[in-house]
């Protein structure tokens, strides 16, 4: 596998501020080549022997933004088993429902713009239901749960120029652990 030329924006780039718009159909051939590069970023980034060898930080969620395009797109290879994956393309998504339970990643959330180790609670729903487009615009929903549903969250929130540090109290990182449940 060749490894795709992605920069990425680190989290003091305000780009990533900036809230992604709705795409429109067809995608672009460029598009269509970003969406397939992240998929094999992403896959090469959580199989040891590449990681390994392009020194990657393991990553299972990318949004455009990330990339400096501001395009409601984001991309999920999620490991379903040993060395297999699957991937979610997710075009214009929009959140029809929610769990009224919380949860939260126990080791702390990781994005491939946040360089660095952030302790603390990223409340996220453990279950929701989305609709999206697919990369023909076929229109569609999705219910996710527990880590992908902390992943699609995590995401969405890049589509609105929101980063998971943003979403850890500052003077109390651990704030209402007791009300979520940690996965
Ligand atoms: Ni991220």
């Amino acid at each position: 596998m060749q490894l795709p030329n992605l920069k990425i924006l680190d989290e003091k780039n305000k780009t990533l501020r900036k809230i992604s718009e709705e795409v429109k159909f067809p995608l672009t051939k460029e598009d269509k080549k970003t969406i397939k590069d992240i998929i094999t970023y992403l896959t090469m980034s959580q199989i040891e022997e590449y990681y390994e060898k392009y020194n990657l930080r393991p990553g299972m969620g990318l949004a455009f933004i990330q990339l400096g395009i501001p395009k409601n797109i984001f991309v999920i290879v999620d490991e379903v088993d040993e060395g297999k994956f699957e991937n979610y393309v997710i075009i214009n998504p929009k959140m029809i429902s929610h769990s009224e339970e919380l949860i939260y990643v126990g080791e702390g959330e990781g994005c491939l713009s946040v360089n660095r180790e952030v302790e603390g609670i990223v409340p996220r729903y453990a279950r929701m239901r989305i609709s999206y487009q697919n990369e023909e615009g076929q229109k569609l929903e999705i219910r996710v749960r527990e880590d992908l549903s902390v992943a699609f969250q995590h995401e969405m929130d890049h589509l609105n120029g929101i980063l998971f540090i943003d979403k850890i109290d500052k003077k109390d990182p651990f704030k209402n652990r007791e009300k979520m449940r940690e996965i």
